[in-house]
């Protein structure tokens, strides 16, 4: 998908910038479902007019954000699973000039196979998980950080209460989800001025939890298949709004007190 800068011309993003003071530019993983697109609606309806850079592979849903919003958006597809093109994301700042924020939303659950039924697989699930999950973040944060200093910008990870609760068959998941909390406090520790945060949204009613149900309960413990089972059918799941619009103002406005902290 090709990208080319904000506008109809290079100059227009410094019109842009000067008619709307308050826009941020922000790049965003994982736009093409669920919570990542609730945030991305939500960043895309503010009066603020946020320029945004919405990455994920489904091609048709980042289109159909180019078409809405031909000038505030540049759709890159990418796939977290090759760190080659990872680390192309990030230049895209280079070509708009500053970014504000960095929303690393994407996540996969992986195969959700208890660590008994891996023998044979070499470590290439937890491998595949922990690529897509975390080491693609650390590649974008460092190519991004030069431009975050500069802003005083943010970081807000999607991060998951599986990071602190160890399901039986989400190992892989879990600990990779445990791995962005602590790099969250890294972070914090490392770069004073930008500010991360990491969020955990809830049980959301997303593809995600679609999967879980479909594809994923028979390697899990019984108490744990009912918990998700019974969060759909008593209607207890969160609607993707919820954490994005949280996302999104994060993104916008997290105050320095929050970096470092995993927030519910
Ligand atoms: N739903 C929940 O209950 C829940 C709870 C705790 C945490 N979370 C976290 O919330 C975040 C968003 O998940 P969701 O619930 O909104 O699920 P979702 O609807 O399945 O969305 C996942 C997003 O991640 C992207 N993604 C996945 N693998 C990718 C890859 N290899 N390369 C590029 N993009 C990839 C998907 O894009 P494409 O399909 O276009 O590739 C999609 O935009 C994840 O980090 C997840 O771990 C969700």
């Amino acid at each position: 998908m090709a990208t080319a800068w904000f506008g109809p011309s290079p100059d227009w993003i410094l019109k842009h910038r000067t008619e709307h003071p308050s826009a941020k530019t922000i790049l965003l993983t994982g736009a093409t479902g669920g919570i990542g697109l609730a945030v991305a609606r939500r960043l895309l309806s503010s009066p603020d007019e946020h320029l945004l850079i919405l990455t994920g592979r489904n091609a048709e849903v980042l289109r159909q954000f180019q078409r809405e919003y031909p000038d505030r958006v540049r759709a890159v597809q990418c796939d977290m699973a090759d760190l080659g093109q990872v680390a192309g994301l990030v230049r895209q700042c280079e070509v708009h000039g500053s970014l504000d924020a960095l929303i690393l939303n994407h996540g996969t659950l992986g195969k959700c196979l208890r660590l008994a039924q891996m023998e044979g697989d070499k470590g290439e699930e937890w491998e595949r998980v922990f690529k897509v999950n975390v080491t693609s973040c650390v590649v974008m944060i460092s190519e991004a950080l030069p431009w975050l200093r500069q802003t005083k910008g943010r970081i807000i990870f999607t991060s998951s209460g599986a990071a602190q609760n160890a399901y039986p068959s989400w190992g892989a998941y879990g600990a990779s989800k445990a791995a962005i909390n602590h790099l969250t406090m890294t972070l914090k520790n490392e770069e004073p001025d930008v500010t991360t945060v990491a969020i955990r949204p809830g049980v959301v009613d997303t593809a995600m939890q679609k999967d879980i149900r479909e594809s994923f309960l028979s390697n899990m413990d019984e108490r744990d298949q009912q918990k998700f089972r019974s969060a759909k059918e008593e209607g207890k799941l969160l609607p993707p709004e919820k954490p994005g619009n949280v996302i999104a103002e994060l993104a916008v406005s997290a105050e320095r007190e929050l970096s470092g902290l995993f927030i519910r």
